[in-house]
């Protein structure tokens, strides 16, 4: 059996050939493919010569919602037809990482659309332990996006962030992933204050709860409009840009004991005052993904409506268009698009 699935082979565009369905192996599940969001992550590899684990010809793609189609051995959980999610990154279960419940870190994780082939295509294999039941509440093809797009703010509001009802919040970057940053930390019962270059996304971030907006061209003040609405600081600024003056911005707009979460990815080295970490007892940490654990938590939330996917997915694109899908990307358009194929 054969099936359609864009193929990325080291260059920019993709090609949508067709390829052989994948047959599951032991403990794997062959899922028939609902929808694939499009990530900024994949953009990375089309466009800014970041390496995939997986060498090229690969197929590209890691938020992957659809139905269970066949299994291997070892499978007795899934029947024909269960709505699932994939998680983004899948973990082994076993290292200890995963023994201490950051499984989001796993020493040996498996990234869909990077280590092994996504979700750009009919079919995909995944392994049974790690997918998720979705419930009939929750859109198939649009609940695809909860998949790294809404459970990475998720994983770095709650558990890196860990936002208290009632603490000051200011978000660097509403994009993408940012948005649902204001989201997640909405639902937290933060205040949230949301800062960005472009005035659309900013109108958005109010639409999902920011209380505050601030329109900062090149980032460069922000803090100081953050620290007067604020009175004194936020309680925790997180940073989902990726830049050195974000950053930077994002570390000097909290008050004193309070944390600078980067979810923002830069391969830059970016100076910030130690001094006035050491002084003001001030934690800075890292963001990555979220562990799989997490997702049936999420997943609750969306069906509950404490968490909206509505207003982050901006249409659908036939996989046949894949490369106008990515178009859209690259100039900007949209927060989310979703692939079906
Ligand atoms: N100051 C403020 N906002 C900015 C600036 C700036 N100097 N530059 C860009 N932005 C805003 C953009 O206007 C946009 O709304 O940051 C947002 C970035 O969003 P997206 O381009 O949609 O990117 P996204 O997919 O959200 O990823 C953001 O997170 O996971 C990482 O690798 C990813 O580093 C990237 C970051
Ligand atoms: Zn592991």
């Amino acid at each position: 059996m054969t099936m359609r699935a864009a193929l990325y082979r080291g260059v920019p565009r993709m090609e949508v050939e067709d390829l052989p369905v994948p047959s599951p192996s032991a403990g794997e599940v062959l899922v028939k493919v609902a929808g694939c969001g499009i990530c900024h992550t994949d953009l990375h590899y089309l466009d800014h010569g970041v390496p995939t684990f997986k060498k090229p010809p690969l197929v590209l793609g890691h938020e992957i919602s659809g139905t269970v189609e066949s299994w291997g051995e070892e499978v007795s959980d899934w029947e024909e037809g269960d709505r699932v999610l994939l998680p983004a990154v899948t973990s082994c279960g076993t290292c200890s990482y995963c023994a201490s419940g950051r499984s989001n870190i796993c020493a040996r994780m498996k990234m869909f659309g990077n280590d092994v082939d996504g979700g750009y295509a009919e079919y995909v294999v995944a392994p049974a332990r790690e997918i998720y039941p979705l419930p009939d509440s929750i859109p198939l093809i649009e609940g695809s996006v909860i998949a790294d797009a809404v459970s990475t703010p998720w994983h770095a509001v709650n558990n890196r962030a860990k936002i208290q009802k009632g603490e000051e919040v200011v978000v660097y970057g509403v994009g993408g992933v940012g948005i649902n940053v204001v989201q997640c930390a909405v639902a937290a019962g933060a205040r949230v204050t949301a800062v960005d270059i472009d005035a659309s996304k900013l109108e958005k971030a109010k639409e999902l709860g920011a209380t505050e907006t601030i329109c900062a061209p090149q980032g460069e003040s922000a803090h100081k409009e953050v620290k007067r609405i604020t009175g004194g600081g936020a309680h925790c600024a997180i940073e989902a840009i990726g830049r050195a003056d974000t950053i930077q911005s994002a570390f000097s707009s909290v008050r004193r004991g309070g944390r600078l979460v980067v979810l923002g990815y830069t391969h830059e080295k970016v100076p910030l005052p130690m001094g006035k970490l050491m002084y003001h007892e001030m934690s800075v940490v890292g963001t990555l993904g979220c562990g799989g654990g997490d997702y049936p938590e999420i997943i609750r939330a969306v069906a509950e409506g404490e968490l909206a996917l509505g207003p982050i997915v901006s249409g659908q694109i036939p996989l046949e268009k894949i490369n106008e899908g990515f178009d859209l990307l690259r100039a900007g358009e949209g927060l989310r698009w979703v692939v079906i194929p």
